[in-house]
């Protein structure tokens, strides 16, 4: 275990309530940690979130602490394009006892996101990275000033600040943090994190 993962450990028992019963069989290790994710409750709480929408449920981790930090009476949507890891997830989520207010919507995101009207009290981007630009423009238009938008795996070991990077992946991390940057309507931060997900990091966009 590195020193990272034995401190997360260590944090997790101290102030993380576990996710009983949470079903990951299938899904790419690529979950938030369980200190992310109760960070992502909290974050919900602080805005006083009704509605959130998140772009990547993947097995529904993420999911579950967002609802968790939602208003009773609010309303979470979230994307998916793996029929296969939504059906996970909404088992995940009905387990879990968010099954009335979690709408898992199947299919690429960009064309769910057509669909849908905002505004959304808080976004968690964690889809696909070569998309990100295109995700933050939707972010932005499914806003309102005071609208926080979270976006997941901004450091990606370090390779974000690569400048020769050719990896798509990180080639839509960079573009997204440059458009965030030049956003008018945008003040932002990001904070590098190790953890038992190695190193990475969370940018968080305050739309005005
Ligand atoms: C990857 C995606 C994620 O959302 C994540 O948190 C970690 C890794 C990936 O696609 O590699
Ligand atoms: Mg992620």
């Amino acid at each position: 275990m590195t020193e990272w993962e034995h401190v997360d450990r260590y944090l997790e028992r101290l102030l993380v309530p576990p996710l009983d019963r949470f079903d990951a069989t299938g899904l790419p290790p690529h979950e938030v940690t369980p200190l992310q994710g109760r960070l992502l409750e909290l974050l919900a709480r602080v805005v006083d979130a009704r509605s959130i929408l998140e772009l990547g449920t993947l097995g529904g981790y993420s999911t579950i602490w967002l609802a968790r930090g939602l208003r009773e009476g609010g309303r979470l949507v979230t994307l998916e394009v793996s029929p296969e890891y939504a059906r996970v997830a909404q088992q995940n989520i009905e387990r879990a006892g968010f099954a009335e207010v979690a709408d898992v919507r199947v299919g690429p995101a960009l064309e769910t996101l057509a669909t849908l009207d905002g505004p959304f009290d808080l976004v968690f981007v964690d889809a696909d990275k070569r998309s990100n630009p295109d995700y933050l423009g939707e972010a932005v238009r499914l806003s309102r000033p005071g609208t926080l938008i979270v976006a997941d795996n901004v450091v990606r070991s370090g390779a974000v600040a690569d400048q020769d990077a050719d990896d798509p992946s990180v080639a839509g991390v960079q573009r997204f943090l440059e458009l965030v940057a030049e956003h008018p309507r945008l003040d932002a931060t990001a904070i590098q994190t190790v953890g038992s997900k190695g190193w990475d990091g969370f940018a968080l966009a305050l739309v005005s």
